[in-house]
C-alpha cells in the first residue's frame, strides 16, 4: 500500500479487500519513509520490488506516476489516484452502486457538478460511464474546467439547474482546495449559491434522482446536510462498494485467465 496521498476510504477498503481474500498488506506512508531524505519513485519501487512484494497499490500526486511505477515494478500494480488523472477502482465502485439502484447504467444522465479540473474521479467516472452507455454532463464554474474539456466524454453546463436537469445520478464533486494554487474560486459562499446540490435544487433532477460524492465531502458547501444524509443519497453504499470492487480487481489479477471475463 503506498500511498503519497491522503486517503480514508481508498486505503482502508483496499487493506479490507486483502484482509477479506486472505492476503497480506504492507503498507508504506511516505512522511516515514527515505523519501523524506530525497529518494525518488524510481527507487522506492525497486526498493519494493526487491523486498519481493507481489503487488502495489499506489496513490501519489503526479499524473502519470501510476504508469511510470509500474514500469519499474514490473508486477501487477493498481492505480488508487494518480493526480488529476484516473482514479479506476472509484469508477468501478460508483457504477457498481449506480447498478445497484437503477438496474442498468444505458441510457442514464450522469450529472458530475463541481470541481471537475482537479478531479481524477470526475475523469474516471466519465469514461466508464460513457462507455457503459450513460450520457455524462459535466456541470460547474467556467474556472473549474479543464481547458482540455473537448477530449472528456460529455456535455458541459455552467449553469446547476439546465445542468442536472432530468439527471437520473447527481454526483458531487469535492472542491480540492489543496490543488487550487491559483485563486480560481471568488469565495465559498459563492460556489455554494451556485452550485449546492440541496433539497431545493435536487428538486430540477429526475424524481427518483440519486445523490453521489466520492468523498471526503466539505459538508455545507458541495452538499446540504439533509441531502448527504437523506435516503437519496448512496455516499455510503459507495463505500462499501469499494471494498467489493477492490476485491474483484485484485482477484482478478491473482487468479488468471479464468476469472478475467
Ligand atoms: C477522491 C480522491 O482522492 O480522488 N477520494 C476518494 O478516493 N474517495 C476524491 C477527493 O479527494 O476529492
Amino acid at each position: 500500500m503506498l500511498f503519497f496521498e491522503n486517503s480514508t476510504r481508498t486505503r482502508v477498503s483496499f487493506e479490507q479487500a486483502c484482509n477479506y481474500l486472505g492476503y497480506r498488506v504492507v503498507n508504506f506512508a511516505g512522511s516515514g519513509s527515505s523519501m523524506n531524505k530525497g529518494e525518488s519513485l524510481k527507487d522506492t519501487i525497486l526498493t519494493l520490488k526487491h523486498e519481493l512484494l507481489e503487488a502495489v497499490v499506489m496513490r501519489h500526486k503526479a499524473s502519470g506516476s501510476a504508469q511510470l511505477g509500474q514500469g519499474y515494478f514490473g508486477g501487477p500494480l493498481i492505480n488508487a489516484g494518480d493526480g488529476q488523472h484516473e482514479h479506476p477502482t472509484q469508477a468501478l465502485g460508483d457504477a457498481l452502486t449506480v447498478l445497484e439502484r437503477k438496474g442498468r447504467l444505458d441510457g442514464l444522465k450522469i450529472a458530475i457538478v463541481g470541481d471537475v479540473m482537479h478531479s481524477r474521479v470526475a475523469r474516471s467516472n466519465s469514461w466508464m460511464f460513457s462507455k457503459m452507455g450513460s450520457e455524462v454532463r459535466f456541470v460547474g464554474p467556467r474556472t473549474l474546467m479543464p481547458s482540455s474539456m473537448a477530449m472528456l466524454p460529455g456535455e458541459v453546463f455552467y449553469d446547476l439547474r439546465t445542468g442536472i436537469s432530468g439527471a437520473d445520478v447527481v454526483m458531487c464533486l469535492r472542491l480540492q482546495k489543496e490543488r487550487m494554487t491559483d485563486g480560481r474560486l471568488s469565495s465559498m459562499g459563492e460556489y455554494r449559491r451556485l452550485y449546492q446540490v440541496n433539497r431545493q435544487t435536487l428538486k430540477w433532477a429526475a424524481d427518483d434522482a440519486i445523490v453521489m460524492h466520492p468523498g471526503p465531502m466539505n459538508r455545507g458547501v458541495e452538499l446540504d446536510d439533509l441531502t448527504a444524509d437523506g435516503p437519496d443519497s448512496v455516499i455510503l453504499d459507495q463505500v462499501s462498494n469499494g471494498v467489493f470492487v477492490r476485491m474483484a480487481a485484485l482477484k482478478w489479477l491473482f487468479d488468471g485467465e479464468e476469472t478475467n471475463s
